[in-house]
């Protein structure tokens, strides 16, 4: 049996033109949004350790469609699984939601760290993301960003166009730090180890992230983390996210386009984008009232990961909105028989 989804409409049968309201979304949407990252995490969180990526992913997946159509909101996923050809679900242009709420744009994350999941490694999370309509940034083709994360003391000192030395000493004396106190995360790739050089020739250590740069971005901008930076390449998808929460934590996420291949490039130009501009958290996400909901799949810097236990299922998520700039760590605790049909089938 599915997750019982009975009390929401039907997304393929909704759309702009049926919503009753087009208020602002308000602050109950955070709430509600909670909910759907935990579904997530729980459905995800039961492929933990089997090796099995896909099987995570279709599994948030299928999770996070079923609980956002019973959201109060009219959304339209601008940040999702892929184009609709490819993605069955959770497609870039899906409406989603109940259909009678604020209009949304929805960027979502199922998993972000499928192999995390697959291999039981820490930092995996189920994501999503909410601002109002026509505000999220749409990179077009173009799937990887350089990023700069930090948090709120040296945000208006960085700038992505400067040596990484200079960044890191800027980032140590607006935290009044030595430089060798400094972490900065970084993705393992091969395309890094010479960002990886020169963080470590300027004196800084290195946090390496096997995956999962939007818990990596979120740890660099929040306060109380020994997180300073985030540097390096990554999803533009997660690049837009991750400016979500910073709209709520401060702190800075500046971001470049960087295509792979000429085609990108060339799609990117004929999309208007100029491949030198450095773009900052507005410009990822311009509106002032975003939302941002995570989960915990394993544990983490930032959230404990699932724990199943006979009868219940633990979560723990966070979740934000910049309007009133209110963080909230939350604690959840199922009923383990409600989540059955989400558990592994294999
Ligand atoms: P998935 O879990 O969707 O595979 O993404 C994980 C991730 O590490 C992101 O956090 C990051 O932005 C991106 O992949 C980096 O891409 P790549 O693995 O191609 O370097």
């Amino acid at each position: 049996m599915r997750f019982d989804v009975s009390k929401g409409a039907q997304y393929s049968t909704l759309s702009p033109a049926l919503a009753v309201g087009d208020s602002e979304p308000d602050r109950n949407l955070a709430l509600e949004l909670v909910r759907v990252t935990e579904a997530a995490a729980i459905a995800g969180g039961h492929w933990v350790g089997f090796g099995d990526k896909n099987a995570a992913d279709g599994a948030a997946v299928d999770a996070m469609r079923s609980l956002i159509s019973t959201v109060h909101f009219n959304g339209v996923v601008v940040i999702g699984e892929g184009e609709k050809d490819e993605a069955p679900m959770l497609y870039n242009g899906e409406h989603v939601g109940d259909g009678t709420g604020a209009l949304c744009d929805v960027a979502v994350d199922p998993i972000d760290g499928t192999r995390l999941t697959a291999l039981g490694i820490n930092n995996a999370l189920a994501v999503l993301a909410v601002a109002e309509r026509g505000t999220m940034f749409d990179p077009s083709a173009v799937f990887y960003m350089e990023k700069l994360v930090t948090g709120p003391e040296a945000a208006d000192m960085v700038d992505l166009r400067l040596p990484v030395k200079q960044n890191l000493h800027l980032i140590a004396k607006a935290k009044g730090k030595k430089i060798n106190q400094l972490n900065v995360m970084v993705l393992e790739r091969d395309r890094h180890k010479p960002l990886v050089q020169e963080i470590r020739d300027a004196g800084a250590r290195t946090r390496m992230l096997m995956d999962g740069d939007v818990a990596g971005g979120i740890a660099a901008a929040r306060e109380g983390t020994d997180v300073d930076a985030l540097m390096g390449i990554g999803g533009t998808p997660e690049g837009i996210i991750t400016a979500c929460a910073v709209k709520t934590l401060g702190g800075v996420i500046q971001g470049r386009l960087w295509p792979t291949s000429d085609d990108e490039k060339q799609k990117a130009i004929d999309a208007g984008h100029d491949l030198d501009r450095v773009m900052s958290t507005n410009d990822l996400v311009w509106s002032d009232n975003c939302y941002f909901a995570a989960t915990g799949i394993t544990d983490g810097d930032l959230l404990r990961g699932v724990r199943y236990k006979k009868d219940r299922v633990l979560t723990q998520s966070i979740v934000m909105r910049s309007k009133s700039g209110t963080i909230r760590v939350v604690d959840g605790e199922h009923q383990a028989h409600k989540w059955e049909s989400y558990a592994r089938t294999n």
